[in-house]
């Protein structure tokens, strides 16, 4: 993408009409003439489009990736950027589910849970299909984990400050109800940093290290191979939430050498709604405890012995998974993981990281951008910095690392070890809101909203309001990004996979621009 592209784009934009008529009608990009009624996928066949061409930049928009693009059902004037929530199904995916749930209704077949599904996804993780079992989600996955473990009161579990619910609840149970005590590590700006801050918070009652591969507040990748590495060393069990990666980054999880892992299809590796999977090592799963066990736990049982008898446990973690298997959707995943294969996993990696960078090196961009305007209302505020002794009064989650501009500020660490597909940034308050805010709020009766808002209103800081402000505006211009209020970090989430181009960031550039009119910053 060129440089400087926000100064240039969004000439002649009206808010609220911003993709209408210009959008793209139907039409890939690029004008490639393939078309989903021309195409049927085959796992085993070529794509008849390759990306050869690009093979020095086969991350760059192109043929072939407008190609790939024809292969979802996203409408053409929706700008999709918040796969971090729930992945766009591919034709393909959507395909195995229509022909399984037919297949099943034609011929009263039942769907056997054969473990043939694991072990393709064994393959895909770098696992034995054995270590594997499906769930539902990755909250599901995370309960297994944190159930699986013996723990008694005072015992520490480290966590992050950049949980999702999902990720946290389960821990935050059992701190409530059996007394284990949750111990929360910060984020750092490089890998580096995140393992020391790690390291920082254990004591000699850690027990256990619970944290995501990839938070969902800011997209951030942690060094997972180190954590495990480091917490095996130090007998401490590894739990990650990797709601993430999969269909993302390329994965390991042996080289990783965690214990258990939770993740699921429905969102990075874009498989069907209600689909995950949970990973308990071969080494851990002796020493797991269980607590739901039906059909597929155990090898046998038998009512009519005296007393009613049962077999053991099955050697394998698809003990955790139960009762009639949802084959159609499994169906669903398996073409999901093969369509993932076709385009290839360390494609797909080059291209998310590729578009995410752009995101966040045009969100730098902004604040350079000669244009904007700096009316002068908090003497502390100077022309262009930022008034950081502000920042002692904010809440600790938002002190983080971040890159700091006069409008923008990225979280999102720009090292390339700690960067993924997502980018999470904030936008300031502009200081005539503020302003504002502060005149109502004398007035006697202002409403209590107001007031709220007026206190959380810093001078040269970024507030929960303009980022959610932007959002709300975006998705009223079909742009659609991921509010984080979450652990009261705040802030946009960008999410782009490879089904992303370059107009679609473009078209977020444009609706950020309109947005940063309307609040009087341009
Ligand atoms: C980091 C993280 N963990 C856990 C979850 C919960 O996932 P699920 O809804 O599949 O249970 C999410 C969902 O967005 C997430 O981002």
């Amino acid at each position: 993408m060129e440089r400087k592209h926000f100064l240039t784009l969004g000439a002649g934009l009206t808010v609220g009409g911003l993709i209408g008529k210009s959008a793209l009608n139907g039409e890939n990009i690029s004008g490639a003439k393939t078309k989903i009624s021309d195409y049927k996928f085959d796992p085993e066949k070529p794509f008849p489009i390759s990306p050869d061409g690009d093979v020095n930049h086969p991350e760059h928009d192109s043929p072939y990736w407008d190609f790939i693009r024809t292969l979802f059902p996203l409408k053409s004037d929706l700008t999709f950027l918040n796969n971090g929530t729930m992945g766009i199904t591919p034709y393909p995916v959507l395909e195995a589910l229509n022909k399984s749930f037919h297949f099943i209704a034609e011929n009263g077949a039942y769907p056997m849970h054969d473990g043939s599904f694991e072990e393709n996804l064994g393959q895909l993780l770098g696992c034995k299909g054995s270590e594997l079992a499906i769930t539902k989600n990755v909250s599901e996955g995370v309960n297994l984990a944190c159930r699986a473990i013996n723990l008694k009161k005072g015992d520490e579990v480290i966590i992050t400050l950049h949980e999702h619910v999902g990720g946290c609840t389960a821990w935050l149970y059992r701190a409530k109800t059996e007394g284990i005590v949750l111990k929360l590590a910060s984020l750092g700006a490089t890998a580096e940093e995140t393992l020391k801050n790690i390291k920082a918070v254990k004591t000699k009652n850690t027990k256990v290290i619970a944290v995501p591969h990839i938070p969902c507040t800011i997209g951030q990748v942690l060094p997972v191979n180190e954590i495990c590495a480091w917490a095996k060393a130090n007998g401490i069990i590894s739990a990650i939430d990797g709601a993430h990666p999969l269909g993302m980054l390329q994965m390991n999880l042996k080289e990783m050498g965690c214990d258990y892992y939770s993740g699921c299809f429905h969102k990075w590796l874009l498989g069907p709604i209600g689909t995950g999977f949970f990973y308990a090592s071969e080494e851990i799963l002796s020493r797991s405890a269980i607590h739901h066990v039906a059909a597929y736990s155990v090898d046998k049982f038998d009512m009519s012995t005296t007393p009613p008898s049962m077999g053991e446990l099955v050697n394998k973690t698809a003990r955790y998974s139960y009762g009639t298997f949802p084959g159609p959707m499994y169906d669903g995943a398996k073409a999901a993981m093969q369509f993932y294969q076709k385009i290839g996993p360390a494609l797909i990696e080059k291209r998310v990281k590729y578009l995410s960078k752009e995101v966040m090196n045009g969100l730098m961009e902004i604040n350079d951008n000669p244009t904007l305007k700096f009316p002068v209302i908090d003497p502390s505020r100077s022309q262009n910095g930022v008034d950081n002794s502000s920042n002692n009064s904010l809440p600790v989650a938002w002190k983080m690392h971040h890159s700091q501009g006069p409008v923008i500020e990225v979280l999102t660490p720009a090292e390339d070890a700690s960067r993924g597909a997502q980018v999470g940034f904030r936008i300031h308050e502009h200081p005539s809101k503020i302003a504002s805010s502060n005149a109502q709020v004398t007035k006697e009766g202002a409403p209590i909203a107001i007031k709220a808002m007026s206190q959380s209103l810093v001078p040269g800081t970024s507030t929960p309001q303009a980022s959610q402000r932007f959002c709300d505006f975006a998705r009223k211009n079909n742009v659609i990004l991921r509010y984080v209020a979450e652990n009261n970090i705040h802030c946009v989430r960008v999410s782009t996979h490879y089904y992303n181009n370059k107009k679609d960031i473009n078209r977020f550039f444009d609706v950020l621009q309109l947005f940063l009119k309307e609040e009087g910053w341009m």
